[in-house]
């Protein structure tokens, strides 16, 4: 017999009146005294459980269903029915039931069926997978992702895999975790005394990459409209509810575009993702609604209803400034937007995503396009509420002679950067991207604030399990 899985019963209404064999972990179950057990299965394909209702006919009810605890790996054979008096939809007649996995000492069980607190369930992250918190945000995770690719690869864009180990601060930020084989204990140094990076592995520094973004350049200047995808590395001390250490990042690029181009692209692009949310994930957005965010299919129609406006640093200075609210960092124009100015805008005042562009250069990447007035860069950060920045992008400096000002303005070391001026040297575009990190955008999805909550195995300042 072919199993088949909790979801297939819930969404695709297979095998209705016939025998099926399902495999899953027990979530609850009980025992009536009729000499009856009621047990709720689930297999991570869906919010719902499926109840197998087991009779004291079978052969090994006494010797084993009476002594299953929440957690135990079952298989059950048996036939699919309507269930009248459940408030569940359908039920299990159970015929056969094996026991795969017993759960040891089930009262020390960490997710035994009560509700815990989301801290606890971070502490355990390998067991956190069997909760319905987590079972959601992963199915939705699962979607999210794929309808990134799917919106690209409709629109004709290469997905291009860019290194994790690199030897260039793409952001020109300082904050990146070294990648070494030297022995810690016995470090090498040179004549003057510093570390000797030629011994290293690969003869010099290396680090896990912040961004994909410059060897995304290279591919969009031959192949056109190209994205990269994958986990990117941050080693600032930001311990806050939006940040991670090591995140997914988002990263699209495209030939012979300009800063509204990409403008256009990331809102049309964040309508369809919510879009495919809405129409395939609906039990777990449900879910979501019942448990943790009222608020969530205001959020989501709101973002498809209505155009994503976009407006200037400088306006958003001044919308701050009048805004009589008691900020705790200052507002000023040149000074750079805090979350908690990113939240007044998305949160009070337009109550829905917006885009900033045109910042002051000084406050952005040395990539980032000057505009004619020489003071501001082509940039563009999306905002969105509960979140802040989703998205940070710009049109790329394009012109060789700027982009080496820029290096030195930054005090970047012009060497390590001849290859991305060879993109310039050699038949120069004017081309533009933009980078959204995975785990903010289910943060805005979901509403789920933690984005502790929204990887599988979150690492951040002194906190890296499993
Ligand atoms: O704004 P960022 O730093 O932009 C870049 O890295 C560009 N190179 C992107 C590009 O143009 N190709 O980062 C982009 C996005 C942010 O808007 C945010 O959503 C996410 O990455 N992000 C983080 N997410 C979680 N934890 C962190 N520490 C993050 N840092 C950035
Ligand atoms: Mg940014």
């Amino acid at each position: 017999m072919i199993s088949i899985s909790v979801n297939d019963i819930y969404k695709n209404y297979v095998a209705i009146n016939k025998k099926v064999l399902i495999f899953g972990w027990v979530r609850n179950r009980r025992h009536s005294n009729s000499g009856i057990s009621f047990i709720d299965v689930y297999d991570g394909s869906s919010v719902h459980t499926i109840q197998c209702i087991i009779n004291n006919t079978i052969v090994n009810y006494d010797s084993e269903v009476l002594k299953l605890t929440s957690g135990c790996a079952i298989s059950v054979q048996g036939v699919l029915v309507y269930a009248f008096r459940s408030i569940q939809k359908y039920e299990i007649k159970v015929i056969k039931i094996k026991i795969i996995g017993w759960v040891d000492s089930p009262q020390n069980y960490p997710v035994s069926a009560k509700k815990h607190t989301y801290q606890f369930l971070r502490e355990i992250p390998h067991l956190r997978p069997r909760t319905n918190y987590i079972g959601v945000v992963t199915r939705i995770r699962n979607h999210v992702f794929h309808a990134l690719h799917t919106f690209l690869y409709e629109k004709n864009y290469y997905w291009i895999p860019t290194p994790i180990i690199t030897s260039l601060d793409s952001e020109g930020a300082g904050s990146m975790f070294r990648v070494s084989t030297l022995d810690m204990k016995n470090i090498p140094t040179n004549v003057r005394g510093e570390i000797d990076f030629n011994k290293d592995f690969f003869g010099k520094e290396s680090f896990l990459t912040v961004s994909g973004q410059l060897t995304a350049e290279s591919y969009a200047c031959s192949m056109g409209k190209i994205y990269t995808f994958g986990p990117t590395f941050r080693a600032e001390h930001s311990n806050t509810t939006r940040h991670l250490s090591e995140f997914w990042m988002l990263e699209i690029e495209v030939a012979f575009a300009k800063l509204n181009d990409i403008i256009s692209l990331s809102k049309s692009m964040i309508k369809y993702v919510t879009q495919f949310i809405l129409n395939t994930c609906t039990d777990d957005i449900n879910f979501l609604y019942d448990n943790i965010d009222k608020n969530i299919f205001f959020r989501l129609e709101n973002c498809l209803l209505y155009e994503i406006i976009d407006i200037n640093y400088n306006d958003a200075i001044k919308i701050l400034l009048n805004s009589n609210y008691n900020f705790n960092n200052p507002v000023q124009y040149g000074l750079d937007l805090c979350a908690e100015h990113e939240k007044y805008l998305v949160d009070k005042y337009f109550c829905a995503p917006i885009i900033v562009k045109n910042y002051p250069k000084k406050l952005k990447a040395f990539y980032m396009r000057v505009n004619d007035d020489k003071k501001h860069v082509a940039a563009m950060d999306m905002l969105v509420p509960g979140v802040g920045e989703l998205i940070g992008g710009s049109q790329r400096e394009d012109r060789i002679s700027i982009l080496k000002e820029r290096l030195l303005e930054c005090n970047l070391c012009i060497k390590d950067y001849n290859w991305y001026l060879d993109l310039r040297k050699y038949g120069s575009i004017p081309h533009a991207g933009f980078g959204l990190g995975l785990e903010r955008l289910l943060s805005y999805i979901t509403g789920i604030k933690n984005i502790k909550d929204l990887i599988p195995f979150p690492r951040n300042v002194n906190h890296l399990l499993c």
